[in-house]
């Protein structure tokens, strides 16, 4: 058993401080727990664009058998992406993309699907009339950019819809000019917010301002517990919220293939799905599921390790004693 080859696995994060990003980084630590020849390490940039490049140095560095990266900025992390690629070093991009190709594998939802489907649910319940609000998060990134793009192909071929975008602080505040905007605008339908944090937020001011019957939220990421998406929406806090997996546990997993010398698509893309008042039981119960089945899987594989460990002390004793 102590042969087997072991693989070292670094993850860079980006954006620390969200559940988003825990729920993430939990997955991964989930994922591997069940390889045990697989140990990850996951250092997180804060935010800081250059922590960001001085982690990915320190895997190559340190010659990591794949390097996953979240990516904060698309342009400025290029070059170690890259010297990564030349050392020979794998590189799975997750989320958001990267201005280059030189990297091994891409994993994530498609944004434009995301915001066409948000568009498409707003159609249908507004029957193509409505005031919005839509709540830009960093509008520098490709999910923000996508995101606001497949949003506004599917609503700009309904006139009687009209969208009035705001931005978001990085701690998911929407600005004061949202506040503005309600004030001066009475008959806000419909708030557009590019994660659930940002919409639940945005229904917060507007919950204490008493206009937040008048307006539906709709949200993306819909993860799943307390102070997820799909509670929100079972609590009819948000409308709906379009699911963005974080594809934690899918990048290990990848991460195992490409050092296991398999071939794997340059681009993987994860599901996305609407979340609202039809499906939110069912969604939440199959995920409870799945973590329920990851624990189970956990828990035994803690037990697998207990009894090796007993085995071999036994087996010692008993090397001992015949060599007595
Ligand atoms: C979390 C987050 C998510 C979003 C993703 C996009 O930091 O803002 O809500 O889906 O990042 O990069």
């Amino acid at each position: 058993e102590g042969d087997r080859k072991k693989i070292s696995i670094g993850f860079s994060q980006s954006v620390g401080d969200d559940i988003w990003r825990t729920s993430m980084n939990h997955a991964m630590e989930v994922e591997a727990s069940l390889h045990p020849e697989v140990s990850l390490k996951i250092y997180n940039a804060n935010r800081q664009p250059k922590k960001q490049i001085h982690d990915i140095e320190k895997f190559i560095e340190d010659k990591v058998d794949v390097i996953i990266v979240s990516p904060f900025e698309s342009d400025s992390i290029v070059p170690v992406i890259e010297k990564a690629k030349i050392k020979g070093i794998p590189v799975i991009v997750v989320d958001r993309k990267v201005n280059t190709s030189n990297y091994t594998a891409y994993l994530g939802a498609d944004n434009i699907e995301v915001g066409r489907l948000a568009g498409k649910h707003l159609v249908s319940i507004s029957k193509g009339h409505a005031n919005v609000i839509q709540i830009y998060g960093d509008l520098n990134t490709s999910p923000g950019l996508e995101r606001s793009l497949g949003f506004k192909q599917i609503v700009k071929q309904y006139p009687g819809i009209k969208v009035f975008d705001i931005d978001s602080d990085d701690f998911g505040h929407p600005k004061t000019n949202y506040i503005k905007l309600l004030d001066s605008l009475s008959n806000i339908d419909y708030v557009y917010a590019f994660n659930d944090l940002i919409a639940y937020n945005a229904w917060k001011i507007a919950k204490d301002k008493g206009v937040d019957k008048k307006i539906k939220f709709i949200g993306v990421d819909g993860l799943n517990g307390p102070f997820g998406g799909i509670q929100y929406v079972k609590d009819k806090i948000l409308e709906a919220t379009v699911l963005y997996p974080t594809g934690g546990s899918e990048a290990i997993r990848l991460a195992l293939k490409i050092v296991n010398q398999e071939i794997v698509p340059k681009n993987n893309k994860l599901n996305t799905i609407l979340i609202d008042s039809l499906n939110a039981d069912i969604m939440s119960n199959q995920f409870d599921k799945i973590t329920i089945q990851q624990s189970d899987i956990e828990q035994q594989q803690k037990i697998i390790k207990n009894q090796e460990k007993k085995y071999s002390t036994q087996s010692n004793l008993l090397r001992l004693l015949i060599s007595l």
